[in-house]
């Protein structure tokens, strides 16, 4: 068929996948999911939430349902055929719940065809959003979750284990997006030094990465510039116990900036509040059961920077700024 006889579809407002991640456990990703996808359903988006954390699921607590009937193992163990066979109801109106594999222990680490087909699967749901609720770590499940997203959410907390896993992520992440073009023997060693753990001198930022392929064919420097200009995670600073803890996010965005080249987003902080772990004791999801308290009130406004992508908002320094006087 010539282009001639396409028929014109009107653009349908797309789907938007949004993963939070960030490697390390406990910082909070999965209570910032359940926040994201309450937030924007009660916006009126349908809304669908996965647990992709495959080898610790614990979404379902947030979301207040003690035992889902089915896991997201049903559609690995082809229980079932299709994702939407997984769907549950929630509380909350227009949010559905894919829940994680809880009791079934090999399943972190699927094989490569499964991965493709879940993300097949994933990319077909018929909904407004999918959020990911990804597990620990910086496997390639975890990273290729991440990377076919369309908003790349970090969760990170104050405490230097969890700064630097969230480093690495970043590094592990850009890397695997770069993996595609420097798939090549030609840029086989270069791409081995860049991945070294502790960074190898000869190629210890991704500036350096880039100038040693462009010496061997510039216009594939051109294509990895272009992949890394595109990639700018949000970044969500949780638990935040004391002021200082709040420019940990501009910190890590310099240093991501100076070695990386990735420019991050700072979306937001949310304050350490007991509400949190009280919710989840109570099997309520935060923003509801305590939708005024210091947590959930940061949630909101980071909810808003992550949809417009706004400077880090007044509102936000004035919730901070009570809650230091209520303190
Ligand atoms: N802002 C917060 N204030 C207080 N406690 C929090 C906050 N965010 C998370 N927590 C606590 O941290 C624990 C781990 O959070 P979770 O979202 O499960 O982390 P992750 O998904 O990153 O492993 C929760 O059980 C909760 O009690
Ligand atoms: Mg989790």
């Amino acid at each position: 068929m010539s282009n001639i006889d396409t028929p014109i579809i009107p653009d349908e407002p797309r789907k938007q996948i949004w993963a939070v991640g960030g490697g390390k456990g406990g910082t909070g990703k999965t209570v910032v999911s359940a926040s994201i996808g309450i937030l924007l359903a009660k916006a009126g988006n349908r809304v669908i939430i996965i647990d992709a954390d495959l080898g610790g699921a614990n979404l379902h607590t947030c979301l207040g349902i003690r035992h889902p009937s089915t896991t997201i193992a049903d559609f690995l163990l082809k229980k079932v055929t299709s994702l939407d066979e997984l769907l549950l109801e929630t509380p909350i109106k227009n949010l559905r719940l894919i829940s994680g594999a809880n009791d079934f222990l090999t399943i972190a680490n699927i094989p490569f065809a499964q991965k493709q087909k879940l993300i097949r699967y994933i990319r077909n749901l018929n909904s407004d959003y999918v959020i990911l609720d990804l597990g620990a770590g910086t496997s390639f499940n975890v990273l290729d979750l991440f990377l076919i997203s369309d908003s790349n959410i970090l969760v990170v907390m104050p405490e230097p284990t969890s700064v630097e896993n969230v480093y690495r992520f970043i590094k592990c992440a850009i890397l695997r997006r770069l993996n595609n073009a420097l798939n090549n023997s030609r840029f086989q060693d270069i791409f081995r030094l860049a991945t070294e753990a502790r960074g190898n001198e000869s190629v210890k930022t991704l500036y350096d990465l880039l100038e040693r392929v462009k010496q061997i064919d510039s216009s594939v420097a051109a294509d990895l510039k272009k992949k890394i200009n595109t990639f700018s995670p949000k970044l969500i600073v949780n638990q935040v116990r004391e002021n200082d803890n709040i420019s940990l996010g501009s910190s890590i965005k310099d240093i991501t900036k100076k070695y990386l080249g990735v420019d991050l987003d700072y979306s937001g902080y949310i304050p350490y509040d007991e509400k949190v772990s009280e919710s989840i004791k109570r099997f309520k999801p935060l923003v509801t059961e305590y939708p005024n308290c210091s947590a959930s009130l940061c949630m909101n406004l980071t909810m808003k920077k992550l949809l417009n992508g706004s400077k880090l908002s007044d509102g936000q320094e004035e919730v901070e700024e009570s809650r230091n006087e209520e303190a």
